[in-house]
């Protein structure tokens, strides 16, 4: 298949883009490079031994997208395409909800014009909000606390609606739980701006001696050690997902699902922390300070949806996350310390 992949310059979309090209997939990335850079390209080829097709541009351009459609022939859009910090998204949410949603009704509208009608969109389980019950599964009531989640669940009903208006659709909304890992090549994996935000990204910078230590968001919470519980995993494995929603998609007469790609378990931080200092054989000095608002307990999700829809399941354990993670760090973060 010719398969354009928006935001496939960035984190999730690089490793489904090997996946997808070690397929025989022909890829096509679609990216603005507000948060990725181009190098990324060439550690692309490196992996797959192809030459990449990107083209620089942003989703709300409509007229490219349209032409980038009819010209590459394309058969299905894998959709990253975002923007995705949860405390920014309270900062200015007029972005968000301009690049996320108009960015989306934009790509949409080019899609229908060009008659292209597969769409996996890259969803999160942020969409679920304060979890009534775990593990969360797809049924679980959807109340997104930020403006980055409410984009995700409006865009979400927005594809439900047109679904519903032309049942020639084939839309599949992967609600996504905690990525980390990267690549076993180490060339590519995930490379924020600034000081991260995230948990492993951080504990990364902690272990390269970036980053002084760790803050752990509280200690206090009803999970068996205190520390916040999450799904965490593996961006290859959430790769080897959109492969099996690609192929879901096309076999079965579905105009509309959502879908959550999870492992199951929850590990708390300092479960991670402690099997972070074991892979990379690292120290990683860490403090109990103030619970970070917005941030739940636990949350991790029920993953048999798929499984027993597509046959897709993780397989990397939360030891490989970390050696991934650590390997990709060990090469990538010279430039911090320069
Ligand atoms: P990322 O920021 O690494 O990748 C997103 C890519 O989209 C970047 O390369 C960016 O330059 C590009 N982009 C953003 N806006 C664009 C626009 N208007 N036009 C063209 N390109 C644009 O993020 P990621 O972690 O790879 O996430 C991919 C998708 O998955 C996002 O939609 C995100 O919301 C969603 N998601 C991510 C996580 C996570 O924890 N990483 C969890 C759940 C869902
Ligand atoms: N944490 C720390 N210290 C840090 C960073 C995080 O203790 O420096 C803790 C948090 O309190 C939480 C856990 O580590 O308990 C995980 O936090 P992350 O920030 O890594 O991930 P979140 O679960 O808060 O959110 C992430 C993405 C969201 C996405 C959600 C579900 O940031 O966009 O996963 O997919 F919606």
């Amino acid at each position: 298949m010719n398969i354009l992949l928006t935001g496939g310059a960035g984190y999730i979309g690089s490793h489904t883009a090997v996946v997808l090209m070690q397929e025989g997939h022909e890829v096509i990335i679609f990216d603005n490079f507000s948060n990725s850079k181009r190098s990324v390209l060439n550690r692309l080829e490196k992996i797959t031994g192809k030459l990449i097709v990107c083209i620089d541009g942003d989703i709300r351009n409509r007229s490219l997208v349209k032409q980038t459609l009819q010209y590459y022939k394309i058969d299905a859009v894998l959709h990253f395409a975002g923007l995705k910090a949860v405390g920014e998204s309270s900062e200015d949410p007029l972005a968000y909800y301009d690049n996320n949603v108009a960015g989306t009704i934009s790509l949409l509208m080019a899609m229908k014009s060009c008659s292209v009608k597969i769409l996996i969109f890259s969803s999160s389980a942020t969409v679920y909000g304060v979890p009534h019950y775990l593990p969360i599964d797809e049924k679980h009531p959807t109340d997104p606390e930020s403006p980055y989640g409410k984009t995700k669940l409006q865009i979400e009903q927005i594809l439900s609606d047109l679904a519903k208006s032309d049942s020639s659709w084939r839309i599949f909304a992967l609600r996504y739980f905690n990525p980390v890992g990267a690549h076993e090549s180490g060339l590519i994996g995930e490379d924020p701006n600034g000081t991260p935000n995230n948990l492993m990204p951080y504990i990364s910078q902690v272990a390269y001696g970036i980053l002084d230590k760790l803050k752990i968001y509280g200690n206090d919470y009803d999970t068996p050690d205190g520390t916040g519980v999450r799904d965490y995993i593996h961006v290859m494995d959430l790769a080897e997902g959109h492969l099996a929603a690609l192929d879901y998609v096309g076999n079965h007469n579905e105009a509309f699902s959502v879908m959550n790609l999870g492992t199951g378990n929850g590990c708390s931080v300092l479960e991670l922390v402690n099997l972070y200092e074991y892979e990379a054989s690292k120290k990683i000095p860490y403090e109990i300070s103030a619970r970070r608002t917005g941030d739940i307990a636990a949350c991790y999700a029920n993953p048999e949806m798929a499984f027993l829809k597509m046959g897709w399941k993780s397989k990397k354990t939360l030891r490989e996350m970390c050696f991934d993670s650590w390997r990709w760090a060990s090469t990538s973060l010279q430039k911090h310390k320069d």
